[in-house]
């Protein structure tokens, strides 16, 4: 019998045509994200999902599916969306896309960090609003430099090792924290409280789990110095966000955001009308191939788990244990 899948994005056509050669496929084709009833109505007698981070992909989902669901195959290296454990107690194996997004989300945490400390946006929305009209001036937009900043890692995984590899390119002194032990050449691992002292760039690098969800806290960002920036590539829940829009709404730090607490950002978050910020819509993997990198990986997690062979990327390798 042909295998049924659920698509809970709009993916290429090509993609969706290539899949639907060999599967019976149900796939949702709206901008909006897929409501969860809707994803539930349809998994009835599903055998795989193919999801990305902006599907929930919650407990109550997993266990209703569970009789027949063989793989969840999400195009992301980040599995906050899923309920992991859940998966795992119901011997679901879950595919991720790690490695092949390293490199494009350490260069938009470097882009981010250049925006800010060269007011990039801020100068862009200058000109095009008629500001720049006297000639050259030796204090218009002045910004800082990355090779005189010291640049604080949160999170030394391969995506933050990547970004210090740039950032000794850039000459900053790199610093870090790293919840396990790790060694990085050129890099001073510190604790938690002298990464947020000493730091004039902070870049968040950092899975968001129980144990990391707002580990930037208020008290955290009060740690910061004034005039520091954060950056967040990885996820808006490792950022208490009130406490984030307070300390910008004063003025004594910037930020540049790729991630929010809900996305898509609230068109009344207070976010939007801060001059210290600088705001893209979660485009840390967002280049054409390295999304055809994540969705190839997808695609072969999803196929090993229809044909019950080892997912070749796996979050919860323990479902192959009892079997
Ligand atoms: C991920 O892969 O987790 C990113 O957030 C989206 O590419």
């Amino acid at each position: 019998m042909t295998s049924k899948i659920v698509i809970t994005l709009p993916l290429p056509d090509v993609v969706v045509t290539s899949l639907r050669e060999r599967f019976d496929v149900l796939a949702w084709d709206h901008p909006e994200a897929m409501p969860e009833a809707t994803l539930q109505t349809w998994l009835q007698g599903s055998d795989a999902i193919l999801c990305s981070v902006g599907n929930t992909i919650s407990a109550a989902t997993i266990a209703g599916a569970a009789r027949q669901l063989k793989v969840i195959s999400t195009i992301s290296v980040g599995v906050d969306h899923i309920a992991i454990d859940a998966a795992t107690v119901a011997g679901i194996p879950v595919g991720y896309t790690p490695g092949v997004l390293t490199d494009s989300t350490a260069d938009m945490a470097l882009a981010l960090m250049l925006a800010c400390t060269r007011r990039i946006a801020e100068s862009d929305r200058f000109v095009r609003a008629g500001g720049w009209q006297g000639a050259w001036s030796a204090g218009m937009l002045l910004g800082t430099d990355l090779s005189r900043s010291t640049v604080g890692l949160l999170g030394m995984g391969p995506i933050g090792q990547a970004v210090a590899k740039r950032l000794q390119g850039f000459g900053a002194t790199v610093i870090a924290w790293n919840r396990s032990v790790k060694e990085v050449p050129g890099v001073d691992m510190v604790d938690l409280d002298a990464l947020f002292e000493q730091s004039d760039v902070i870049s968040l690098h950092a899975a968001l789990t129980k144990d990391t969800q707002h580990v930037v806290s208020a008290q955290r960002l009060a740690q910061m110095k004034d005039g520091a920036i954060l950056i967040n590539t990885a996820r808006g829940g490792l950022v208490d966000e009130q406490a984030l829009v307070n300390e910008l709404d004063s003025g004594r730090l910037y930020a540049g955001l790729d991630v929010f607490d809900r996305e898509p950002l609230s068109l009344d978050s207070p976010l939007l009308r801060l001059e210290n910020t600088v705001l893209t819509p979660h485009l840390g993997s967002a280049t054409a191939a390295t999304r055809q990198a994540m969705m190839a990986c997808a695609i072969e997690n999803l196929v090993a788990g229809l044909m019950g062979a080892r997912l070749p990327c796996c979050v919860n390798p323990t479902v192959y244990e009892n079997r």
